[in-house]
């Protein structure tokens, strides 16, 4: 029987990373990969997403970069036919690739309401459903979607309804695939992180934004993106095989009000 630490491990697990360029997905690689996971990046960012790659092989990990928009249902056939051509299976799905726009819902344009809905919800779901697939197929699979706290809180003081209805449905979305496909051994779990300094928040932070954010932050700072590294290794991990459907917060204790 194996002992607790090694359940976290992920030795010969296939992980595909959205937006593991940079930022959240790019450290939640780099912990999977310290895990032990090979590590495939899909990212629409080369750049970033290759330094990403160097980084994690640089520590002796093993990681891949497809280019890919999550938008585009053809980029992503493409990228998980490529990915299960070359490595046979797709083990974790980390779905974090996302964008805001901080536009008042009175002047917002359609396309600026569009592109939120479009690659925070639509690509999550297209990714989920493709990968999805396969994991049918090989009976096995964890998902981890990067939802917010603002799927369950209003943000303030910066307007963003779209950011807030499009994470809304992503924590929904995340229950209902638990539910349909926990007879298929998959699992569907999502991490709701508070502000997470990055380059999504670069700009508020330089603002009265971000001190209006820290104040409302019990732990009064904002989170690293490393400090979710922890909880995905698990939820990619036989350390969580009774998790499935939850929504999971890290968010220095902003969502306790
Ligand atoms: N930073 C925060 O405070 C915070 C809080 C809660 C949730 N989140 C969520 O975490 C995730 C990552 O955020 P971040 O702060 O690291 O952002 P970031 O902007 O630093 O990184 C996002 C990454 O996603 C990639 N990306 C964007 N659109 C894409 C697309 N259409 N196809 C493929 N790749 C795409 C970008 O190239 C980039 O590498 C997002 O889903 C975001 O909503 C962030």
């Amino acid at each position: 029987m194996s002992n607790v630490i090694d359940t976290f491990r992920l030795v010969g697990k296939m992980a595909l990373i959205t937006g593991g360029g940079r930022g959240i997905g790019k450290a939640i690689s780099v912990a999977l990969a310290e895990a032990g996971a090979t590590i495939i990046i899909m990212d629409k960012d080369e750049v970033s997403a290759r330094n990403a790659i160097y980084e994690i092989q640089g520590n002796g990990g093993s990681a891949f970069f497809l280019k890919g928009d999550v938008t585009s249902n053809k980029d992503v056939i493409e990228v998980v036919k490529q990915v299960v051509k070359q490595l046979g299976r797709i083990d974790v799905l980390v779905n974090d690739a996302g964008i805001v726009r901080n536009v008042k819902a009175e002047e917002m344009s359609w396309s600026d309401w569009f592109d939120v809905i479009n690659v925070n919800l639509n690509g999550l779901f297209l990714m989920c459903q493709q990968v999805g697939r396969q994991m049918i197929k090989q009976k096995n699979g964890s998902i981890i979607n990067i939802s917010s706290m603002s799927a369950n809180i209003v943000n303030w003081p910066q307007p963003q309804c779209s950011y807030n209805a499009a994470k809304a449905a992503v924590s929904h979305l995340t229950k209902s695939l638990a539910m349909e496909w926990a007879m298929h051994n998959i699992r569907v779990n999502a991490i709701a992180p508070g502000y997470i300094s990055t380059e999504l928040t670069k700009y508020g932070l330089t603002t009265e934004w971000g001190k209006t954010w820290i104040d409302l932050t019990p732990q009064k700072r904002v989170g690293t993106p490393e400090e979710l590294g922890g909880l995905a290794v698990y939820l990619a991990s036989e350390a969580s095989s009774y998790v499935t459907g939850s929504i999971i917060v890290i968010d220095g204790g902003y969502s306790i009000v």
